[in-house]
């Protein structure tokens, strides 16, 4: 085996060269392992390394991807059903890791603060200062102040609103008789941004002319936000730029009056959330303005969008809306509906339940935590974002079969139990800081679907697509029209 020529000390020399070579060899193999195991966990060597995709751009990651996508609620989609239900991916140059599954949350379920850069650009709209970005002891003060003018209690209050701004709209319908074409998205954001004016801020945006200058500033601040989810923002000289700057300044002023109104009106009758943000001895001129706008869109964006498509999936679906009808001529007669029997309505609420999870309403959140998580046998890196693609569980086969057939018995007591706990998510769940108007909106729909199913049948006006966007909510890709029939 060794050259016949070598002398017992040429041997002893080889040996000794023999094993620092393997010696290198060894710790340059350790170094390499280690340096692609570091890599492939991103930052940590503890776990088997998360599956998912490489970046496809070097600054712009797989944002490009998600816009090819369509949409982010889309990408994830399809990432998910590529990798399972724990997967990473490039934000830009930040590496996201997504989870889509219900066990996975429970691990994570505790964790309050979340990544602003996620949300970064909706930042010209609600401002730095908006509770979306609120994290740490700060946000959770400002959160527990917040959810007191949202509570079970408080919501009680809301419902004589809801019922009397519904019976307006019912009225202006039913003028138009059995043939107009009534457009549904335009109403329902109508009634949704009464419904949040009238309970949270003090009944400023009761007239409608106000209403739909409010709808038409926002919309075109919106339609901004999201369009910059997936493409570059436009230039600072660029006609987009300048429409949005002009509504937005519009947008900004409108709540500055309504702060300012609210507070020089010295006879106030509630307390409503406006005044424990102009009451309290912790937060500037600007917070404020930041939070109001933040719940005001908060508060009618998604309840109008789900007012729209509950209404849609009725109009689809005859039989169901039947079955509304019946079960509130059951429980109500011809009473308005009260708080105290709303736990009756079982069906009515399980129409709404399956609206929330059939549409994708808002179909993601986000978390971040300063410590490394384990999650299942992944270890997620500390600080490094994680996405909740609330939507992704919702319209998961193995927990909804069929998951497009929009059916409220999947919400009934029976079926309900075989569900894992935390299946069913649509308002977010973790850390104390689900969505906090959620009791608000469940509430704003009972009472809007009490009174205009109770008086009208409505029917879906024929030969339109309609097609959703999925975005930070998810509506119509176009306004839906309908007619009604009174009963
Ligand atoms: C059907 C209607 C609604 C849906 C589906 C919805 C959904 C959500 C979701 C998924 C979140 C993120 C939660 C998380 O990160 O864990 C959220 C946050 C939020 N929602 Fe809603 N929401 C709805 C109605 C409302 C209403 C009526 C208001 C105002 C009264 C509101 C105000 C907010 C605010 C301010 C946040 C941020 C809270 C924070 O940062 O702590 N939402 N919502």
């Amino acid at each position: 085996m060794f050259p016949s020529h070598m002398s017992v000390n040429d041997l002893g020399v080889f040996a000794v060269v023999m094993v620092f070579g393997l010696l290198i060899v060894l710790l340059f193999m350790f170094d390499f392992v280690s340096m692609t195991t570091f890599l492939a966990n991103r930052g940590t060597s503890k776990g088997p390394s998360i599956p998912g995709e490489e970046p496809s751009d070097p600054e712009m990651g797989n944002l490009g991807d998600m816009g090819k996508a369509g949409s982010l609620h889309q990408y994830m989609m399809l990432l998910h059903e590529k990798y399972g239900p724990i997967a990473g991916f490039w934000w830009a140059k930040q590496y996201v890791v997504s989870l889509a599954a219900p066990e996975y949350w429970k691990e994570i379920k505790s964790i309050f603060d979340r990544p602003g850069d996620l949300f970064r650009l909706f930042e010209p709209l609600i401002g730095k200062k908006s509770i979306q970005y609120a994290n740490g002891p700060d946000g959770r003060k400002r959160r527990q102040l917040m959810d007191r003018s949202f509570s079970h209690e408080a919501v009680k209050d809301y419902y004589d609103h809801f019922v009397k701004i519904a019976k307006e709209t019912a009225d202006k319908f039913a003028k138009g008789g059995s043939q107009e074409h009534i457009p549904l998205g335009k109403s329902m954001i109508a009634m949704a941004i009464k419904a949040i004016s009238v309970a949270g801020m003090g009944r400023s945006f009761m007239d409608e002319k106000e209403v739909d200058k409010l709808a038409a500033v926002y919309d075109v601040c919106w339609e901004e936000m999201e369009e910059r989810l997936t493409s570059p923002p436009p230039g600072p000289d660029s006609d987009r730029e300048k429409n949005f700057q002009k509504a937005r300044a519009e947008m900004q002023k409108l709540v500055r009056d309504l702060i300012r109104k609210r507070r020089q009106d010295t006879e106030k009758a509630e307390k409503l959330f406006i005044d424990s943000m102009l009451d309290n001895d912790f937060m500037d001129e600007e917070e404020i303005c930041d939070h109001v706008i933040t719940f005001l869109i908060g508060g009618f964006h998604t309840t109008g969008n789900m007012m729209i498509w509950c209404l849609y999936f009725l109009t689809k679906h005859p039989e169901i809306q039947e079955k509304v009808f019946a079960e509130l001529e059951e429980v109500l007669g011809q009473e308005d509906i009260k708080p105290q029997v709303v736990t009756e309505l079982t069906y009515t609420r399980q129409v709404i339940d399956e609206t929330l999870r059939a549409s994708v309403l808002a179909p993601w959140g986000a978390r971040v935590h300063e410590y490394d998580l384990q999650v299942g046998e992944f270890v997620i890196p500390k600080e490094t974002p994680i996405l909740l693609p609330f939507g992704v569980v919702l319209q998961d086969q193995n927990l909804w079969p069929e998951p497009k057939r929009f059916d409220p018995d999947r919400f009934s007591s029976e079926n309900i139990k075989q569900l894992p706990s935390l299946a069913y998510q649509p308002f977010g769940f973790a850390g104390k800081r689900k969505c906090p108007g959620w009791r608000f909106s469940i509430a704003e729909g009972l009472v809007f679907l009490s009174v205009l199913i109770r008086r009208f049948k409505f029917h879906l006006v024929e030969g339109q697509e309609v097609k959703p966007v999925y975005r930070l909510v998810t509506s119509p890709a176009e306004e839906v029209w309908v007619t009604v029939t009174e009963r």
